[in-house]
């Protein structure tokens, strides 16, 4: 072709071209690349190609292959740019301009690698056999022999290529997923035939590669569901009723913002340490991320909680206690339990002194909600004389259940049968929520009654009382019902049985 027509299209085409990127700049249009290329690589490899192969003269068909060695270099120079705009426009065409809810928006960054890795395959097979007139067949023989030695160059390379692979058909993650890769946390920023590349909460890039992950154990805290647990531990001091506590820990966990209540938050005692008894709450979350700002949260609101509460978060202290002796004559104080005897109805007709009496005996204790202060069966020398808190009294019928015979609350005592008769305890008794007990001794007792004669008449009353209740459950019938002589009868009778097992 004469040289100035051909030089005559090349500037009309290239000042088309650019006039055409211009356009699709402003549009932003995925295809500005392909025309830029088309522009600056094709356009001016297929002129010089041209205007080379026309210098030979019209009449030659000799083919590519056996013509002069600059006519190959730009024959493959133009089709390595012909190749290479027509991957951009490929991309531009399937992917870019891709709506993200369609599979071609979705497809993943690994597929779109390996697609041109092959067309480039592709290419290249093409321009060494048809410029270079190389002989595919006698290539892939070699190539069979090269790739061992390839290989083993490239083991690492096609280990990760591989794993990357297998990766994108198992599917363990989504770029925006938080995952765990050993020790490392970070959300998934970018996968690729190489690696998977993790952005942490310090604002660092990690760059794993597709054959670490595929040795590693990945946890997912995204997908398949947001809902993670986390498991912070908190001590409170000994002197902290556990079930106190771990109210206190649930309802801070329940105010707190991105803890979710169902499911709920769940409060655990851990062990108990040199200085404290160590708790664990599970808090279920569905954001990942905010982790951090969620825990931040609730460890500050548990020191409010706390303080408002009466607990206290001990460190590392050392208490020394020093005792002074209080002199000889000194008529020694009655212990405080914070609970009064003088306010249970039974305990009413006796003096101060008797009181302070029973009180010194005694000693105060802390049950717990659902634990049993009594047994049914069992020996028993105690009674008990609720402070604050609730029981339940239950008894096994004849069927084997256990039944709710009475409920008790503060001012009421229990316990008083066995102590008093000598038999087994006729019913088990269970904390209903914490309770307070004041725990007083059969030998105590003896010495109150036996100056109190009165006394113990009440008590046979009300023992009297709770028996017909305990038959009645037992037989799941109405109870003896008798008239008040009979009950008078039993009251006495059961009076004398108190006094000859007490010696009074
Ligand atoms: P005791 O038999 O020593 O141990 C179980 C206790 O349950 C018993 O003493 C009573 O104090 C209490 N109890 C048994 N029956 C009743 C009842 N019907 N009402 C209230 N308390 C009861």
């Amino acid at each position: 072709m004469n040289f100035w027509l051909l030089l005559l299209i090349f500037v009309v085409a290239e000042i088309g071209l650019t006039k055409m990127v211009r356009a699709l700049d402003e549009t932003k249009s995925p295809f500005a690349g392909v025309v830029r290329a088309l522009r600056n690589l094709v356009a001016p490899t297929v002129f010089f190609y041209l205007w080379l192969d026309s210098g030979r003269g019209d009449g030659d068909e000799t083919p590519t292959a056996e013509k002069g060695a600059p006519l190959r270099v730009f024959a493959t120079l133009m089709w390595v740019s012909i190749v290479h705009a027509a991957l951009g426009l490929l991309n531009a065409l399937l992917f870019e301009s891709a709506d993200t809810s369609t599979w071609r928006g979705r497809a993943p960054k690994l597929f779109l690698d390996l697609v041109r890795f092959f067309l480039v395959l592709l290419g290249a097979a093409v321009v060494m056999s048809e410029v270079w007139g190389a002989n595919l067949g006698d290539m892939i023989t070699a190539l069979g022999v090269g790739s061992i030695v390839i290989g083993l160059a490239l083991q690492d390379t096609l280990g990760n290529l591989m794993a990357g692979i297998a990766l994108l058909f198992e599917r363990p993650f989504n770029e925006g997923d938080w995952i765990r890769v050993g020790t490392t946390t970070g959300r998934v920023i970018e996968t690729n035939w190489r690696s998977v590349r993790l952005e942490t909460r310090e604002r660092e890039m990690i760059v794993v590669p597709n054959s670490v992950l595929g040795k590693e154990i990945i946890a997912n805290f995204t997908n398949p569901r947001k809902l993670h647990a986390e498991r912070p531990q908190i001590g409170f001091s000994y002197s902290d009723p556990p079930n106190k506590v771990k109210r206190v820990l649930k309802r801070a966990a329940l105010a707190t913002r991105g803890v979710l209540t169902e499911p709920a938050p769940q409060p655990r005692t851990l062990s108990y340490d040199d200085f404290q008894i160590t708790y664990e709450v599970k808090l279920f979350i569905s954001d990942y991320e905010a982790l951090p700002d969620i825990l931040d949260e609730y460890t500050s609101r548990l020191w409010y909680a706390a303080k408002r509460n009466g607990l206290t978060i001990p460190f590392p202290i050392r208490t020394v206690y020093k005792t002074e002796m209080p002199p000889a004559m000194t008529p020694p104080e009655p212990p405080d339990h914070g609970v009064s005897l003088s306010a249970v109805p039974v305990f009413g007709p006796l003096e101060a002194d008797e009181l302070a009496e029973l009180a010194h005996e005694a000693v105060a204790r802390e049950y717990g909600r659902g634990e049993r202060l009594v047994n049914q069966g069992d020996a028993g020398d105690a009674m008990f004389v609720i402070g604050s808190g609730h029981a339940e009294v239950l008894v096994t019928n004849e069927s084997g259940r256990e039944q709710v015979v009475a409920r008790l609350g503060p001012g009421e005592f229990f316990g008083e049968m066995a102590l008093l008769t000598g038999e087994p305890r006729s019913a088990t008794v269970e904390a209903s929520d914490d309770m307070q007990v004041v725990v007083v001794y059969s030998n105590a007792m003896r010495a109150v009654l036996e100056r109190r004669p009165d006394l113990a008449r009440d008590i046979a009353e009300v023992v009297e009382t709770r028996q017909a209740g305990l038959s009645a459950a037992r037989e799941a019938g109405d109870g003896p019902a008798g008239d008040s002589q009979d009950v008078e009868h039993r009251v006495d009778r059961l009076l004398g049985r108190i006094k000859h097992f007490l010696g009074v």
